[in-house]
């Protein structure tokens, strides 16, 4: 019986027989030179199972595992084939000396299988050192990459570790795998231009066979000759779908989800004219955030507050703003300042009940645990600026998959404000939010996020992303250059005639 922690430390998710079969007969018709075949990180070693039912003429099968309890369980595996050759050693993958590999596993092989499922800093968490010695992956210092600083799956550093292996040779790769983890490991191979081709992703469902809510998938690569002019990797929806849904791709040192479809529309991947922002941060929202009760504000301890309204915005928060119908603010936000590390203390005279109100709450809000106050002027805001207080956004949830702007406008005569967990765009005019809402909700806006966005990742939109998106060439693709122009050329000129 494998103990509990040592399934957590050694990323211990045997794969049922029957998966490993329909893999293996998968990857065997796409691979039918392989001679060799090698499961690292073996556990009880169904994939080397498989994979001789699948290919009647295997000549060696190697398995490397940690565990020496599943040694002993692999030392029993039965076989038909006489001239196979069956090596089971007990080995660390990390400690792997890949230059004195032996002679079968040079050419003509397939490392195969499903490496351990567990990040570095849940290692760090039960204290693990299940864990690469030095690297320095990721770009990272070895040690920053190994203590935790960076959060990385191990079965990334393992990966990358076979795909560097099999660059240039005769040689390929199936392991099953979080999606998000072969999307790292196919960043590193174009990066790296890597020698490998024939890339595919397969998606397979992790919570039938191995009861785990995460997206995952059976990654496949091949090392090449030549090298590599471009990488592409489609995704098919399983194991048995013959055509794939999209094709990954890789521009711009970036990947992109659908490359497609952004092939047709990368003109749009340059900058947006109008900045896109985060909300207004404030990291204390049982002191800085109210609900309107009848006619009394309550903050987030059902404390009503005294405040007037000179320092209160009404507000949303994500689950607002991802709602499919906008309803009015039930919210308001205390903003203590118009720009970041301006002084608050004149609150004391230009508003008396909100520095008594602040003043009562000075401890909490002292206390704020993000560095970004530490030399700030005490009751400090960050994300805000003029921006926040112009009367029309165009704004986006950054918590929510479904990714839909949508335009907001004053509400009883104030600016809307938004919480940090949200993104916006700003405007004075109503007409110009009017017509940058037009391109953004428009198909092709929606088509040229889709190829750039992957929606299963944990926060699929960023600012980064939005600022991606160039609204002229929007524009033009929807044949409204010549609006574009009225709205943003025009601008530019009227600034030329004032700096005159
Ligand atoms: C997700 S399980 C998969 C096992 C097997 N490949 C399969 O598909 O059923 C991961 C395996 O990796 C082993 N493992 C974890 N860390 C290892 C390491 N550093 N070196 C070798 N094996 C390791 C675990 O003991 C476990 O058997």
């Amino acid at each position: 019986m494998i103990k509990t922690l040592k399934i957590t430390e050694f990323g211990d998710f045997q794969t049922p027989l029957k998966l490993a079969e329909q893999v293996s007969q998968l990857v065997f018709k796409s691979y039918p030179y392989v001679k060799s075949i090698v499961e690292p990180t073996c556990g009880t070693g169904n994939f080397i199972r498989a994979s001789i039912k699948a290919k009647g003429n295997l000549e060696s099968a190697y398995g490397w595992e940690i565990n020496p309890e599943y040694i002993k369980i692999l030392k029993d595996i039965s076989y038909n084939n006489k001239k196979l050759k069956i090596n089971i050693t007990q080995k660390n993958f990390f400690l792997i000396d890949w230059s004195l590999l032996p002679k079968d596993l040079k050419e003509s092989v397939l490392f195969i299988g499903n490496p351990p499922w567990v990040t570095n800093s849940e290692l760090g968490r039960i204290g693990s050192k299940n864990l690469p010695q030095k690297t320095n992956f990721q770009s990272h210092a070895g040690l920053e990459a190994i203590t935790g600083k960076s959060n990385f799956d191990i079965s990334e550093w393992m990966l990358i570790k076979i795909a560097e292996y099999i660059s240039g040779k005769k040689a390929a790769m199936s392991f099953l795998v979080k999606t998000s983890v072969a999307r790292k490991v196919f960043l590193h191979i174009c990066k790296n231009r890597l020698s490998i081709k024939n890339l595919n992703i397969y998606n397979i469902e992790a919570k039938k066979h191995f009861d785990v809510n995460v997206d995952a998938c059976l990654f496949c690569a091949e090392g090449s000759s030549e090298h590599s002019k471009e990488y592409v990797c489609p995704i098919y929806d399983s194991l048995s779908t013959r055509y794939p849904i999209k094709t990954m791709g890789y521009a711009n040192g970036k990947l992109v989800a659908d490359i497609n479809i952004y092939n047709m529309l990368k003109d749009i991947d340059s900058k947006s004219e109008i900045p896109w922002r985060s909300g207004i941060k404030h990291d204390c929202s049982k002191v800085m955030e109210f609900k309107l009760k009848g006619d009394k504000l309550l903050n987030g301890f059902q404390e009503e507050a005294d405040i007037p309204e000179d320092y209160l915005y009404p507000m949303y928060k994500s689950s607002h703003i991802a709602n499919d119908k906008l309803k009015e603010p039930v919210k308001y936000m205390l903003v203590t300042q118009r720009k970041i590390g301006v002084e608050t203390d004149s609150i004391r005279i230009l508003s008396p009940k909100t520095w008594a109100y602040l003043q009562s709450h000075k401890k909490k809000l002292a206390s704020r645990k993000s560095s970004i106050y530490k030399n700030a002027p005490r009751f400090s805001v960050f994300g805000v600026g003029d921006y926040s207080f112009q009367p029309w956004k165009i704004v986006i949830s950054g918590m929510y998959k479904n990714i839909k702007f949508k335009l907001i406008g004053p509400f009883k005569e104030k600016p809307v404000v938004l919480d940090d967990t949200c993104y916006m765009m700003s405007f004075e005019s109503e007409e110009k939010a009017e017509f940058v809402y037009k391109l953004l909700s428009s198909k092709i806006a929606g088509d040229f996020i889709d190829s750039i966005v992957f929606k299963d990742s944990k926060r699929p939109v960023t600012v980064a992303l939005l600022n991606r998106i160039n609204l002229k060439r929007l524009a033009y693709h929807l044949e409204l250059t010549e609006e574009y122009n009225f709205f943003f050329e025009n601008d530019k000129q009227k600034q030329l005639i004032l700096t005159r």
